[in-house]
């Protein structure tokens, strides 16, 4: 089992339209710059079926819902800073 961080961006296409496209590219740039790249495994999710709350993330099974790329750093601060 590994004991990386799990973070799933939602890439339904209501997730993708609202904004999670731009994400994944943000979340990417942010792992790089803070050398979590190989602490964290980050993917794309299906459809989580909470459309209408999205754009949506999840890490580590914890669904953050109506994440706007202005508030996207501030999650990922928090939410990794134990695994810096
Ligand atoms: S597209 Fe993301 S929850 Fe449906």
């Amino acid at each position: 089992m590994s004991n990386k961080l799990e973070m799933q961006v939602c890439l339904g296409s209501s997730c993708f339209s609202r904004g999670n496209k731009e994400m994944v590219l943000f979340i990417k740039e942010y792992l790089r710059k803070n050398h979590l790249e190989d602490k964290v495994l980050f993917k794309g999710a299906r459809c989580l079926d909470l459309c209408s709350s999205g754009p949506n993330l999840v890490i580590n099974g914890k669904i953050i819902q109506g994440v706007s790329l202005s508030m996207v750093e501030k999650i990922l601060d928090q939410e990794l800073e134990d695994i810096r």
